[in-house]
């Protein structure tokens, strides 16, 4: 049997396998020309003339360097002429009984100005850093345009980072403002978000100077007189200008997780990223004017920056936004809000569709799925037998899915298949969007041809790319472009096939990649060695059937401490007060001893293998300076 799955045939696509061969040609022969072109998307005040001026040996990144635009402009404003009264955003609570909110263009137009206003009155000006802590909600969104509309900076921290997480985050850009809200809700479970955001600024030396407060649940919040605000209490619908932005002013900073240190604010700029995520948003969705698109992902993560706020409204599109989770009131959830509000476009994370495809077919098939027309998938490595469950019972093998990678730091999707261009290899991600020019090397350095497996590496900027790292340029130099001169490295080990198409194989660096949440291994360690018991710790992933990976850490105490489950509770408890819960660990082993070489160094391939159950291929353990410690750590190793 053929791997390969045709794509279902079109009568009107945004883009041909014919269209792909020549526009992909012709993005690599003549990037300006292609680029500029596909700027035109995009509003501009002053359209550019330049397009990729970039050398990732000395990195220094620009797109479209004379062009003035505002992306608020361009998601709501231009709209006004010719979509007032199109559906903007249907807000879909996580209450299946509580109330929809629809918003037209034209209301989305006025909730902004609303909010840019209120920002105003806060103090917020251009270039000012705005930490968002907020819940998927239309104000989040709305708060996220209103920064881009003043040319404020924002910054999005996910609602499941703990007060202290919140807090390095608020001080490592300086930032003087936050919007939150009173609470959010995933599965009538109340977040308290505001009250993190007093526990973030009372406890630590923050800059912060005015908190912006949304009343979402109602609950009773404490307010600070002179600091803490109500979003009604500033908000005015007086005329608010977008601020014309240069191309490679700031948009955001969104802080992801590395192999080392604590997490690196990825700055993206205004030009590059609005026109990437208005191209890929169009193509790799093959998106239609009265399309009802939806992605599921949380604004705190860059799926919802690129293709819940900016990708869909850049194109004009309706789309779903959502703030509960998959399996509440049931398992039924997604596909009851597919029937409810006729989602013609649904993109998702495989750690979702690996959860309900558990839970048996009849929650799904309980509801009417035949307004969709295309499934996506992104976030981790999507195994194909999960990707074919998702195929054929969501959408009733008759649409077609498209496996996206990409990283934050590429601000939108990478490596796809178009939807009525290629064929599917269910498993792969597929074939490079136009501009990206991947290239998998070994660990050398040396270039891999044809069929191949290595490190994957990009070798050509692309507009949507990352700049630098707020505030630590040398550090965005080091993490990307430092382990194979010249070339950006994301990270992934990857697969190329004979038919050209990539298979991402997961993280070859210490990151893990637990249920779509990037997680540094060393944030973890950090956070554990944190409790007074604790001497040293490492810190690993396993494969987790519904997380994709889970966290297993190895630690070793004090003289004279024992490990037991009450102080293994107390260090999940510890990684969750500074990291939050996303970061929970799975499995505590206590162990004696580290595995180290001789000159101290913790071998930590030895630590994947026993946490992968692996011991047929620990490799080499001779230079183990204690070689006996193994077969106690296998003994010990922690499971179920
Ligand atoms: O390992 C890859 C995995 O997620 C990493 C990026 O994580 P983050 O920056 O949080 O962005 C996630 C959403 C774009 C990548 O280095 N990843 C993402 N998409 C895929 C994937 N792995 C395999 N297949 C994908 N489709």
């Amino acid at each position: 049997m053929s791997e390969f799955i045709d794509p279902p045939q079109t009568a009107n696509t945004n883009c041909t396998a014919e269209q792909y061969e020549a526009d992909y040609a012709r993005s690599l022969s003549d990037p300006d020309g292609f680029w500029l072109e596909q700027a035109r998307r995009l509003d501009w005040v002053d359209a550019p003339t330049k397009g990729g001026e970039w050398s990732f040996d000395p990195v220094d990144i620009t797109w479209f360097a004379d062009g003035t635009l505002n992306l608020c402009h361009n998601a709501v404003d231009r709209h006004l002429a010719d979509k007032a009264d199109k559906t903007a955003l249907i807000f879909e609570p996580d209450d299946p009984d509580g109330e929809v909110r629809t918003l037209t263009y034209a209301d989305l137009h006025r909730e902004v100005v609303r909010m840019a206003n209120a920002l105003k009155a806060m103090g917020v000006t251009k270039g000012a850093r705005v930490t968002l802590y907020m819940p998927t909600v239309v104000e989040g969104v709305v708060a996220m345009l209103a920064c881009a509309r003043l040319g404020a900076i924002h910054s999005v921290v996910f609602g499941g980072f703990s007060p202290e997480a919140l807090a390095g985050r608020i001080i490592d850009c300086d930032s003087q403002f936050v919007i939150t809200a009173d609470e959010g809700l995933r599965g009538r479970k109340p977040i308290p978000l505001k009250a993190n955001v007093d526990a973030a600024v009372d406890e630590h030396d923050t800059p912060v100077k005015g908190v912006l407060v949304i009343a979402h649940t109602g609950a009773d919040i404490a307010m600070k007189q002179g600091r803490d605000h109500w979003y009604a209490d500033l908000a005015s619908e007086g005329d608010c200008p977008c601020e014309p932005m240069n191309a490679e002013d700031p948009l955001f900073i969104l802080y992801t997780s590395g192999s080392t240190g604590k997490p690196k604010g990825v700055l993206h700029t205004t030009g590059g990223y609005g026109v990437w995520t208005a191209t890929t948003f169009h193509y790799a969705f093959d998106h239609r004017p009265d399309d009802i698109f939806w992605c599921s992902a949380d604004i705190g993560w860059i799926t919802g920056h690129s293709y819940v706020t900016y990708g869909p409204l850049l194109n004009g599109a309706t789309q779903v936004i959502f703030e509960g989770v998959p399996n509440y009131p049931d398992h039924g959830r997604f596909w009851q809000v597919i029937e409810k509000h006729k989602v013609s476009i649904f993109y998702t994370a495989p750690t979702a569709i690996r959860a309900l495809m558990r839970e048996g077919d009849r929650f799904v098939t309980a509801h009417d799925r035949s307004s969709l027309r295309l499934l996506g998938s992104v976030g981790e490595p999507i195994n194909p037998e999960a990707w074919r469950w998702y195929r054929d019972v969501p959408g009733e093998g008759r649409v077609p899915v498209v496996d996206t990678w990409w990283q934050t730091e590429t601000g939108g999707i990478m490596l796809t298949t178009l939807p009525a261009a290629h064929a599917m290899k269910p498993g792969s991600a597929g074939l490079p969007f136009f501009g990206v020019q991947p290239q998998l090397v070994d660990n050398d350095g040396g270039v891999l041809e044809g069929v191949a497996e290595g490190n994957l590496c990009l070798t050509a900027s692309w507009p949507g790319q990352a700049r630098t790292v707020y505030g630590d340029h040398d550090r965005f130099v080091q993490t990307y472009f430092s382990t194979y001169n010249g070339k950006y490295f994301t990270g992934d080990g990857c697969q190329r096939d004979a038919n050209g198409y990539y298979r991402i194989t997961g993280r070859v660096d210490d990151v893990i990649n637990v249920s779509g949440h990037r997680m540094g291994t060393a944030e973890v360690e950090s956070a554990l060695v944190l409790h007074p018991h604790v001497a040293e710790a490492a810190v690993v992933g396993f494969p987790h059937d519904i997380k994709g990976q889970g966290i297993y850490c190895y630690v070793t105490l004090n003289a004279g401490d024992d490990g037991s489950d009450a102080l293994a509770e107390e260090l999940r408890q510890q990684v969750r007060k500074e990291i939050g819960p996303v970061a929970t660990p799975d499995r505590i082993h206590f162990t004696d001893a580290l595995p180290k070489t001789r000159s101290g160094k913790i071998m930590r391939r030895i630590l994947r293998k026993i946490a992968e159950n692996d011991y047929g291929s620990l490799g080499d353990t001779s230079t183990l300076a204690d070689p006996s410690l193994v077969d106690r750590l296998i003994e010990g190793r922690v499971s179920g």
